[in-house]
């Protein structure tokens, strides 16, 4: 097979993880000539059974056979924070490269660990996708990389969702298992930010807010990250009665039109659970089962971000970038959108088949959960925090 042959064949993915994650990220699968889902391992029949019917392959009970499954070539972690460590480890002992959900993992230890695992195994580890994928977000970063309006020195990030109130597992409340919004949400923010301002943390402040017994966990958080020459800050409230979505245009987190009328659903579908417990609300959401994301037509984006340069201020929107310079204003818009998290279907193809790996790499994944720590951490003994181990945006070219 030639090179020309070999970077056009699609690559063969196996997921562990028929849950939400798999329904977020499922239609670039879909859509994407690049890749090609050929397996899966799920415990859930329904899941199985469902992605039997829709792509075929091979649906297995446990990951050690989806990582002895010699179609596959990379494996999507999707399963919960709390077992990705083990998974990547299988794939990795398997000789499979691996897309890991974020959180990397829950403690640094694991996420070195696992990092240490794909290096000696000698395959790519890419971490997300998390918001820092999104489109809007790569034009900024493509922006402050060309030099055009100089160096980039402040940027601040904020999000007001209902994050706390949608169906949760039990240990999505409890942030020694990986709970919270830090982990979940934060990481986002985090990855960002960290691309946007070079990848380099040196330091952070934090407080966070933990205010509603029935769902003991960080729900809350502002947070300041410096970098040199740059200074960062983000905050998020997961409980939210406000939707920041309202300030970005209208359309949500996945891109969709916000349908204005479902305000205050999530609050009101836990209130309503009756009989059903939470877990069967969580469940209801995942592979398999009617409840779908509404349609897309635009780019994910993660609540309103504002990026100063020197010489101009930028506004990420779902749909473009705002650029606000010292002569002119305008509006550059994103490339046509064609379908959601596209983004992360490239870089999977780049980095297997052209060996072009994103910046989104295990060191990468680990530097982000570090900051997540260290905002917890700040928080909890009302000092700053320094950070060991930040790597660059672009260490990995
Ligand atoms: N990138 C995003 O936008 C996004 C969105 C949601 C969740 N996530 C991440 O995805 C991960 C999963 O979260 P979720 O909300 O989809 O959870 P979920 O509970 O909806 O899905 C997890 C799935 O993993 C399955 N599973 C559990 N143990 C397994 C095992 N040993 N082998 C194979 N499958 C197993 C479960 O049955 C379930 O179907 C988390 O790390 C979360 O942070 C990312």
């Amino acid at each position: 097979m030639t090179f020309d042959e070999a970077a056009a064949s699609p690559v063969r993915i196996g997921v562990a993880g028929l849950g939400r994650a798999f329904v977020l990220s499922r239609t670039a699968f879909v859509e994407d000539p690049r890749v090609r889902l050929v397996a899966a391992a799920e415990p859930r029949e329904v899941s199985r059974q469902a992605f039997l019917r829709e792509f075929g392959g091979r649906a297995y009970e446990t990951i050690d056979d989806l990582c002895a499954d010699p179609e596959v070539e990379l494996v999507y972690i999707s399963t919960p924070h709390e077992i990705h460590f083990d998974h990547v480890c299988k794939a990795a002992a398997a000789g499979k490269h691996v897309l890991v959900e974020k959180p990397l993992a829950i403690s640094l230890s694991d996420g070195i660990r696992m990092t240490d695992a794909c290096a000696a195994a000698g395959v790519h580890l890419l971490v997300g996708p998390s918001h820092s994928f999104d489109t809007p977000v790569q034009m900024a970063r493509a922006i402050i990389l060309s030099g055009e309006f100089g160096r980039v020195r402040l940027i601040n990030a904020l999000n007001y969702t209902d994050f706390l109130y949608r169906p949760r597992r039990p240990e999505e409340l409890d942030t020694a298992r990986g709970g919270g919004v830090v982990f979940s949400q934060g990481v986002h923010q985090v990855d960002i930010i960290r691309l946007l301002a070079g990848g380099l943390a040196r330091q952070v402040c934090a407080y966070t807010g933990n205010w509603d017994s029935e769902r003991p966990t960080e729900g809350a958080y502002v947070a300041q990250i410096a970098f040199d020459g740059c200074i960062a800050s983000m905050t998020y409230s997961g409980y939210g009665f406000f939707d920041s979505d309202e300030w970005m245009d209208g359309f949500g987190e996945l891109g969709a039109r916000k349908d204005m009328q479902a305000y205050g659903n999530a609050r009101r579908a836990l209130k309503a659970r009756g009989a059903a417990s939470e877990m069967d609300l969580k469940a209801a959401r995942t592979y398999g089962l009617p409840d779908k994301p509404s349609s897309p037509e635009t780019y994910e984006h993660f609540g309103p971000i504002i990026v100063s340069l020197e010489k101009a201020d930028l506004r990420l929107t779902p749909e473009g970038l705002h650029v606000y310079a010292e002569d002119r204003r305008e509006f550059r818009p994103a490339p046509p959108f064609r379908f959601s998290r596209s983004e992360m279907t490239a870089a999977i193809h780049s980095a297997v088949r052209l060996g072009r790996p994103p910046a989104q790499s295990g060191r990468w994944g680990l530097a982000s959960l570090e900051v997540c720590h260290a905002i917890l951490k700040s928080a909890a003994y009302n000092a700053p925090v320094r950070l060991e181990h930040q790597v660059g945006a672009n260490d990995h070219v």
